[in-house]
């Protein structure tokens, strides 16, 4: 069996900025609080008329640029998102031909949040198979398009990005261990409730906000913290890495909080924390990519690094990854 390893890591954040001072004239916020509690400053939002598939192509460039690959030569794209551009067709279809590669499958996946490390464990699987041989995997969302801005418990969270990687077969296996799950019994403590099969869109449903992103936080917090843990060191286990010896720790991007329970129950010290949380907030799939990518680019994370990865979201779902760099 060929393993696999990571060639290009590439993110984007759109241009316009929203700060914490912006919220405390949309809503009964502060910058206080909202640092406090989240660890956030600053969002990205995309423009009007940009789409999803437009932050993947751009991540995507920036990934194929540091494997030094042309779109050509990528054999299969995958998106996870849970804002494609519409519901239908998939946005890795849309991708294939914005970015111009041959006419190779492009698909979306949806996971919430864990989509980053599912993305992962898919690619691997793909490449190990035998099927394909370099894969660019995208995870991507304008969750600024879902968000209710009337709703201070949500709105101070969000902002859009994507994060892309460029996956390829190779001798020596660098993806050491994985560790998926999902509970949809806890689906309701963060949801969109608005604009599936269940719910189709009608003027009742927009009119009673049901197409936004509704949160118990603090309910998300607990578990997230437990199951982030739990799938942390069960892929510290199938690599055979205790996550003391990692070299860095990229949890997901929600809450400076959960990662830094997460650091310590890994007895990592602080700078062993890969956290840009403060500038882009939770942009859901693709927190991890961005801080990945941000840490690659400014070169602290090196080649040969061992990386623990870790993530929570809706479904509920979770995920832990240990990546040799
Ligand atoms: O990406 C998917 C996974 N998502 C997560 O991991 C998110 C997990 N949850 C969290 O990060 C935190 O629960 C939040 C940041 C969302 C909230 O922090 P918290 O410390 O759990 O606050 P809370 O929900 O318990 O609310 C505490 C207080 C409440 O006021 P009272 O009832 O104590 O008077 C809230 O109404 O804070 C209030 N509050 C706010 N105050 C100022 C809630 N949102 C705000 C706000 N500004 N934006």
């Amino acid at each position: 069996m060929k393993g696999v390893q990571i060639v290009g890591t590439g993110h984007y954040l759109p241009k316009e900025v929203l700060t914490n001072e912006y919220f405390e004239k949309i809503v009964d916020t502060s910058d206080e609080w909202i640092r406090t509690r989240t660890g956030m400053v600053k969002r990205h939002r995309v423009a009007p008329g940009e789409a999803t598939s437009d932050m993947c192509v751009e991540a995507a460039k920036n990934a194929l640029d540091m494997a030094g690959m042309k779109p050509e030569d990528i054999d299969l794209i995958m998106v996870g998102t849970v804002t494609p551009d519409m519901l239908f067709p998939a946005t890795g279809a849309l991708v294939q031909h914005k970015l111009g590669c041959r006419n190779i499958p492009g698909f979306d996946f949806e996971i919430g949040c864990s989509g980053f490390i599912y993305g992962l464990a898919m690619g691997y699987s793909f490449i190990t198979s035998g099927l394909y041989k370099n894969v660019l995997m995208i995870a991507a969302d304008a969750l600024t398009t879902i968000t209710d801005y009337t709703d201070r418990n949500t709105c101070v969270l969000f902002g859009d990005a994507a994060s892309a990687v460029i996956l390829t077969s190779s001798d020596k296996n660098k993806l050491l261990g994985f560790s998926l799950g999902a509970d949809g019994s806890q689906d309701k403590i963060l949801y969109m409730p608005g604009g599936g099969s269940k719910i189709p869109a009608t003027e009742e449903s927009v009119k009673n906000r049901l197409h936004y992103i509704k949160m118990e936080g603090q309910s998300v917090f607990k578990i997230a913290v437990e199951r982030m843990i739990e799938a942390l060191k069960s892929a510290c286990d199938m690599a055979g890495i205790e996550p003391s010896k990692l070299d860095y720790i990229i949890p997901h991007q929600a809450n400076l909080r959960i990662m830094d329970a997460v650091r310590k129950f890994a007895k990592l010290d602080e700078d062993k924390l890969v956290n840009t949380l403060a500038e882009h907030g939770n942009t859901s799939a693709s927190t991890i990519g961005i801080a990945f990518d941000k840490f690659v680019r400014d070169g602290k994370i090196k080649r040969g690094n061992l990386i623990g990865m870790t993530v929570f979201g809706a479904g509920l779902s979770w995920g832990g990854a240990v990546v040799e760099f």
